[in-house]
């Protein structure tokens, strides 16, 4: 069975009661049980993380080689911020794709450039708590079309 990891950056575990005008009213939680349902559909192994600390984030990314066939990323704030989370998403070989809940293009200025997303093969954004369901959908075609 194939292995995918979904990683939630800082802030990420306020969902619910966070900016509800553009997070909704989902929390993490529901997201969890939201991707735990649709990787279940699809005969898919899924690990849910998240973490305030950068180098709790970095660690985790470094795990994918060995111990994932993908990842998906929802680096939050980082995005916008951290080069060592593009280096160690840089450092993995498995397919990537960075997932943000939010259109981050229809928000502040600082919000329209991510960092992080040179490294990945896609991005998802602006689809709410369904852009993770859409997230699995692309990285098991990404992991299957690698492996075929
Ligand atoms: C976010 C967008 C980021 O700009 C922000 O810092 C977040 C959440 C999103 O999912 O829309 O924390 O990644």
């Amino acid at each position: 069975m194939k292995k995918i990891l979904i990683i939630n950056g800082p802030n990420l575990n306020l969902l619910g009661n966070r900016e509800k005008k553009f997070y909704g009213d989902t929390t993490l939680e529901n997201i969890k049980s939201l991707c735990d349902q649709h990787c279940k559909k699809n005969n898919i192994e899924c690990s849910f993380f998240q973490s305030n600390h950068e180098g709790e984030l970095i660690e985790k990314i470094h795990s994918v080689d060995t111990d994932f066939d993908g990842i998906i990323i929802n680096p939050a704030a980082f995005t916008h911020t951290s080069i060592a989370l593009l280096d160690a998403l840089r450092a993995t070989t498995k397919p990537k794709i960075e997932i943000h809940i939010s259109n981050i293009y229809a928000r502040e200025d600082y919000r329209r450039k991510s960092l992080t997303s040179e490294s990945v093969n896609g991005i998802i954004c602006g689809f709410g708590e369904n852009g993770y369901v859409l997230a699995i959908d692309a990285i098991k075609n990404l992991i299957y079309s690698e492996t075929q």
